[in-house]
């Protein structure tokens, strides 16, 4: 596993929405290493017996090191992760971390960028914010939320200097994000899109309609309501030796850990690209959303936490 971070939560507020915030900083004070607007990090979690690693990108301003800001859904619908997040994470706490990764980067050079937040997934886009204020780009902020009085991060908004970018849209008072005030497509423009699924296929769709190019379109999965369920196939780890069929019920990830072959995971369920391996013969089933549509076409690396096949076989470089 990649470099781990020991911090302890500076300070910890529970914000309207069942949003927790969290300001980490080194164990010892120790400095953190910087991110990019976008990143996200892992923290382990300890659930039912078994340590959980769950995403969370961070959302505070990429210019001010020491300390990382949070915010934290509380899911009930989760696996578990968020919830025992919500105990633990008390003040003084510490929590064992990876470092910052970027899987959702800004497109610096952009000359217009518009920033659209779902519900928790304001979060990278809020750090995006800073960034493009900081080297003086034009953007506009969207958040979306279903009522006002579940919407997390208010008091922060109020005080940013780019808060007259900011537009605060919720399903039940009229206010929705309008589509059809997407700028033209154009070669300058960039779109960002976090939230939940549903609204994040709202919005790429409706940006595809109008014409914006699959590259100018950039999102981030926070969890995803993935079928990990078909037909059974088998696979061969060819490092390894060992050929194993995968049931209807299974992963790939279950059915090499009953041999013995272990991969890494994190999310399990297709968004983080921790238990991605390389594909040598064979054709994946590609059911996440973290390869790219091209990536998935070359059809040479697939998630093995959640993909499955459409031949009887593959062969993976494990
Ligand atoms: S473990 Fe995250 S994509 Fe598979």
């Amino acid at each position: 596993m990649e470099n781990l971070l020991e911090v302890k939560v500076a300070e910890r507020l529970e914000d309207r929405g069942n949003i927790l915030r969290l300001k980490l900083v080194g164990k010892e004070d120790t400095p953190l290493p910087p991110f990019e607007a976008g990143a996200h990090l892992d923290i382990q979690v300890a659930h039912n017996g078994t340590d959980l690693w769950r995403q969370y990108s961070l959302c505070g301003d990429p210019s001010e090191h020491g300390a990382y800001q949070l915010g934290i859904l509380k899911d009930q619908n989760s696996r578990g992760g968020s919830v025992a997040l919500h105990e633990v994470a008390q003040q003084g706490a510490e929590l064992r971390i990876s470092s910052p990764r970027n899987h959702f980067p800004l497109d610096e050079t952009a000359n217009h960028s518009v920033l659209l937040g779902g519900g928790i997934g304001i979060t990278p886009i809020l750090a995006m914010a800073h960034r493009l204020h900081h080297l003086g780009r034009r953007f506009e902020l969207h958040y979306c939320t279903r009522s006002k009085g579940l919407t997390a991060f208010l008091d922060i908004l109020a005080d940013l200097p780019f808060r007259e970018a900011i537009t605060l849209h919720h399903d039940d008072d009229g206010t929705q994000y309008d589509l059809t005030t997407l700028p033209k497509p154009d070669d300058g423009v960039r779109i960002y899109v976090c939230g939940p699924t549903g609204f994040m296929e709202w919005i790429i769709e409706g940006a595809r309609a109008q014409g914006h190019a699959e590259d100018h379109i950039h999102r981030e999965y926070f969890n995803a309501d993935v079928d990990v369920t078909g037909d059974s196939f088998e696979v061969e780890a060819r490092a390894s030796g060992v050929t194993v069929t995968v049931g209807p019920e299974e992963t790939i990830v279950a059915a090499l850990a009953r041999e013995g072959i272990e991969v890494e995971v994190r999310c399990e369920e297709g968004v983080c690209g921790t238990c991605i391996l390389d594909v040598l013969e064979g054709t994946p089933d590609h059911r996440d959303h973290f390869l790219t549509d091209d990536e998935k076409a070359e059809n040479t690396e697939m998630t093995t936490c959640c993909s499955r096949a459409k031949s009887a076989r593959l062969v993976l470089d494990i």
